[in-house]
């Protein structure tokens, strides 16, 4: 058997939430291909497993670990309970990735009070929880980094993301303090993804604006062309490779950065 090449993320053992989703999944593969271990944590039970079941070959070619748990990331109980339990499974923790995330599209005056408290609790204060609880373990382990995703949505207004886009923005300030207060051990960061195709929740926003005649892939090619300078959408990938960077020795003098993966669509 060939030798094996060690990736950049060798020695990283990483927590990824909404792991599996579309992007967090993306993200779980691309650290396993980089020789880092991830712990998989999504609310339920069935889809973490598939996930963990799916990434075997990737963990298998790299001989990096994956495993996996289920928590809410609002319950504080829960998410203490997962981090410390990550940490045992992986023989330490230096990395988090903060990507679970929830929306409910609605106009200001139209949000119910559930779906308010729904996106807030899972964008805001389930970063807050999960950051809260890895970072003493990040610190145990010698230090590390913390990336999260907000959105354009947190830098620019979009219609039906009132809420939503306060969240991000929410998601980009709590960075920065953590940043702050967290270094020189941990650094922060937050990624920016635009509108990544076949996920649900840019397809959802797509959903509500495309003609009826439009599949969902013509009215996002349309998009594109007309508002994304690179004339085309992100895919998981491309968001799971902004990732891997920032949690790589490679970003080891950045933190409190805000990096826009999103073809160009907002610069800020
Ligand atoms: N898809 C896009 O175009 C896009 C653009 C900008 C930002 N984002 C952000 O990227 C992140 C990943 O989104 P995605 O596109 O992969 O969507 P997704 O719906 O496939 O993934 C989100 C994951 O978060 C999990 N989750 C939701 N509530 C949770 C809770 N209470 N506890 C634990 N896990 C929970 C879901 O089960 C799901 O697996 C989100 O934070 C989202 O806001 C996505």
């Amino acid at each position: 058997m060939g030798e094996r090449l060690e990736g950049r993320l060798k020695g990283v053992k990483a927590v990824i939430t909404g792991g599996a989703g579309a992007i967090g999944l993306a993200t779980a593969r691309a650290f396993l291909r980089e020789s880092g271990s991830v712990f998989v944590t999504d609310v339920d039970p069935g889809a973490v497993d598939e996930a963990v079941a799916s990434l075997a070959p990737e963990a298998e070619a790299s001989g990096a670990t994956v495993a996996g748990g289920a928590a809410d990331v609002r319950s504080p109980a829960e998410v203490r309970a997962l981090m410390r339990g990550a940490a045992a499974r992986l023989g330490g923790l230096n990395a988090l990735i903060n990507n679970a995330g929830a929306n409910v599209r609605s106009l200001l005056v139209d949000y119910s009070e559930a779906d308010i408290d729904l996106i807030l609790d899972v964008n805001v204060k389930g970063v807050i929880l999960c950051s809260q609880a890895a970072a003493p373990l990040i610190r145990e382990s010698g230090g590390g980094s913390i990336t999260s995703t907000s959105s354009q949505a947190g830098r620019r207004g979009w219609d039906h993301s009132t809420v939503y886009g306060a969240s991000k923005a929410a998601v980009i300030g709590l960075s920065r303090a953590m940043a702050v207060e967290l270094a020189p051990e941990i650094r922060v960061n937050s990624v920016c993804p635009g509108h990544v195709r076949d996920t649900g929740m840019a397809w959802r926003t797509f959903r509500d604006r495309k003609a009826a005649s439009q599949t969902m892939e013509e009215f996002g090619d349309a998009f594109a062309r007309e508002f994304v300078p690179l004339k085309r959408l992100q895919t998981a990938d491309d968001i799971a490779a902004g990732f891997v960077f920032l949690t790589s020795g490679e970003a080891r003098e950045i933190t409190g950065a805000v990096l826009n993966i999103g073809g160009g669509v907002f610069m800020d």
